[in-house]
């Protein structure tokens, strides 16, 4: 039987992607001609330990480059009626990668799980159906992910197994050793000083507690020309494997792993803190 509410619900869905594809296409046809024409001049801005102070100097100085710059932006942080769309989207288009990345450790059910940089909430909500008599934490820069991801999230929440905040990863609201995991999917290329953030995660963690790092893209692999590309574009460092695994090292973690999926294009980092 023909259900008329189901239609336009995923008449709608369908359109939404649609735009969403549209969009990631024209995206990086955009990176390439915006590259050839050499509209803007692509700086490598230093990066400051001040967080909230280095992430808004740093997203005032991208006011002046172009549109597929500002477009980029939306990754680094969501924001209005487009963050939102984009974060839709990537709830949906990172959910493989986490499963992935999630199949190189193992969670306890009574665990309690920090997930850096949480977007639009889906990992979490992995998280705590893995870890179903544990906490998850989730925190994020954008008020707009924080707000996608409580409203993801709201039935956890009320029962308090889900609890969403908004902040930076290089100053964590959270006390010493109280993490078991933290996970970070696709936002440690964001991070404003990426060892000195790491260290703030080792903070949280417990002794034994691992942090994951994850990348859909990385120096390296399938879609390596792709990612440089859009690296410069919107002014972020990528680390290969070796760099990954040195990265752990400096900020103190032990038992470092790299796993790669080269053609898929997939990195995932796991580091100890030591007992
Ligand atoms: C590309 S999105 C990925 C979101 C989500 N992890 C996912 O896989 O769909 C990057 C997220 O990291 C957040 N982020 C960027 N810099 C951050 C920081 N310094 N501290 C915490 N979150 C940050 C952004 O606001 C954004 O929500």
């Amino acid at each position: 039987m023909f259900n008329n509410k189901l239609f336009s619900m995923n008449y709608r869905r369908g359109n939404t992607l649609c735009v969403l594809q549209l969009w990631g296409s024209a995206c990086f046809q955009h990176i390439e001609s915006y590259q050839r024409r050499s509209l803007a001049p692509v700086h490598y801005a230093p990066r400051s330990p001040d967080v909230s102070r280095a992430d808004d100097q740093y997203l005032s100085k991208e006011k002046s480059m172009g549109i597929m710059s500002k477009l980029g932006q939306q990754w680094r942080k969501p924001t209005g009626s487009l963050g939102r769309l984009l974060l839709s989207a990537m709830n949906i288009n990172h959910s493989k990668l986490t499963d992935w990345a999630l199949s190189h450790i193992s969670i306890g059910r009574h665990d309690t799980i920090l997930d850096v940089g949480c977007g639009g909430g889906a990992t979490v909500q992995k998280l705590a159906r893995i870890a179903s008599e544990g906490k998850v934490c989730g925190i994020d820069l954008s008020e707009e992910s924080v707000k996608v991801s409580n409203r993801r999230n709201k039935q956890l929440i009320k029962t308090d197994r889900v609890e969403i905040r908004h902040g930076t990863v290089s100053s964590l609201p959270f006390s010493d050793a109280m993490f078991d995991l933290v996970t970070a999917v696709n936002t440690h290329n964001y991070w404003p000083n990426l060892v000195a953030d790491m260290r703030e995660v080792l903070r949280v963690l417990k002794p034994g507690g691992k942090l994951m790092i994850v990348g859909g893209g990385y120096k390296g692999g399938k879609n390596a020309n792709r990612n440089e590309k859009f690296a410069k574009l919107v002014n972020i460092p990528l680390h290969s494997v070796n760099e990954l695994s040195k990265l752990f090292s400096m900020a103190g973690y032990a038992d470092v792993q790299i796993f790669e999926e080269h053609d898929r294009g997939w990195i995932c980092g796991t580091g100890t803190k030591p007992l």
